[in-house]
């Protein structure tokens, strides 16, 4: 069966647990992003020097800083460098944990537990634009938040006026992002923090996957201000180091400004030695992948990590180029590596044809919100484009 229906195979392949069973032969139906030909992906190929340190290092355990000094000692490397791209100020923190998802749930507790008093609220809510990922969905549901979902704009952008309307004094924090899942957008975040302050709210910004990109980009390009200087109101800053960070999964991280505010979240372990206070969700933490980055930008630093961005935002200027010269359309422009394609009426195919097509001939796409998306990671090259484009020419040519 063709891993398209992964979800299937997986219920059942749950009721078919038996002697038989054989690992390997289940292993060789997964894909691999090293065949350059995964595009519906966040995630990509480790670069080979980090999986190699992560290799050596996978016993290494940032939840037990007693037996890990050293290990706890990169873990704040990491959140140095991380924290010098988004200009965090030295009183500020952060935690590197098992991805996106994670940071943000634990971004949204401390949220929710630093506001508890303040607004005495049964139920207190938080704004966010549609374009958040689902991990926040999870994340309100789990902390027993109201979470009012705001239609963005056309240009999949936040809407300003809108998310204001909404404000009410069970408000405590919006949320705003930096490289929307579905399009790689980024919100107004000097308008949205402009709010907060109007409002005195607190300010999270998911930058999961943008968070490894924007800073990169010339200043020229960007009036992206993803910087704690210029946002007074934001708190938290979501970065994954295995997305575009190209380290082994699991790896996320959290910055926030101030040192303090995680403490609402604080937990000792009376059992480890050195009984290590926590703020985070898991108490076993890999190191591995904190290692890995802070190893890869030892090696590469900001400059090897802006040419693996600049690489995969040409890449995606080619593939954006080729699509609209055979008639697709494009109609948000890409700021950034993920592009979102409709096809006009007479293209031989429509969207979810042209997306069944490409998994039978192994490129995977995604649909989101009725386009056919393409993530363009580093595992994928100009050349291996090129193959997608001639792919799609005898496509059309056959009709
Ligand atoms: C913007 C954003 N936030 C959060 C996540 C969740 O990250 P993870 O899959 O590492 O939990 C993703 C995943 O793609 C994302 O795109």
């Amino acid at each position: 069966m063709h891993a398209y229906y992964l979800s299937i195979v997986g219920v059942l392949s749950l009721l078919q647990i038996n002697e038989s069973f054989n690992v390997k032969e289940n292993l060789s139906k997964d894909f691999s992003y090293s065949g350059g030909k995964i595009l519906s992906s966040m995630n990509c190929e480790a670069d080979p020097f980090a999986l190699e340190v992560f290799r050596s290092n996978v016993e290494k355990n940032l939840g037990d800083p007693a037996l890990f000094p050293g290990t706890i000692a990169v873990e704040t490397r990491v959140i140095n460098i991380l924290g010098s791209l988004f200009d965090l100020p030295s009183s500020g923190t952060g935690v590197i944990l098992s991805g996106g998802s994670e940071a943000n749930l634990t971004a949204l507790w401390a949220i929710r537990n630093n506001n508890a008093s303040s607004h005495n609220q049964q139920k207190p809510e938080i704004i966010a634009p549609e374009s958040v990922h689902i991990s926040i969905d999870k994340a309100a549901d789990l902390l027993q938040l109201k979470l009012i979902k705001i239609p963005t704009t056309p240009q999949y952008q936040a809407d300003l006026e809108a998310i204001s309307d909404a404000i009410s004094k069970k408000t405590i924090a919006l949320i705003g992002v930096a490289g929307t899942t579905a399009f790689g957008t980024i919100d107004p975040l000097k308008e949205l923090d402009d709010i907060c302050q109007t409002y005195e709210l607190d300010l999270h910004i998911d930058a999961a996957f943008g968070g490894l990109i924007f800073p990169f980009l010339p200043k020229i390009h960007s009036n992206f201000n993803l910087s704690f200087d210029d946002l007074q109101s934001l708190v938290s800053i979501t970065v994954d180091i295995h997305k575009m960070g190209r380290v082994p999964i699991p790896g996320g991280g959290l910055l926030w400004r101030d040192a303090t505010y995680p403490i609402a979240i604080q937990f000792t372990l009376p059992y480890l030695a050195g009984k290590p206070k926590q703020i985070t969700i898991t108490g076993t933490r890999t190191g591995a992948s904190a290692i890995a980055f802070a190893s890869l930008w030892e090696k590469n630093g900001f400059q090897g990590f802006q040419e693996t961005v600049m690489s995969c935002l040409e890449n995606t200027r080619y593939l954006s180029v080729e699509l609209e010269k055979r008639g697709l359309l494009i109609p948000i422009k890409p700021v950034i590596n993920i592009l979102g394609v409709t096809t006009p009426s007479d293209f031989p195919f429509n969207v979810l044809e042209l997306h069944k097509i490409l998994w039978q001939h192994g490129w995977t796409t995604t649909i989101v919100n009725g386009r056919l998306r393409f993530v363009v990671m580093p595992s994928t090259t100009k050349n291996q484009l090129r193959n997608l484009i001639f792919l799609i020419d005898q496509l059309i040519s056959d009709g």
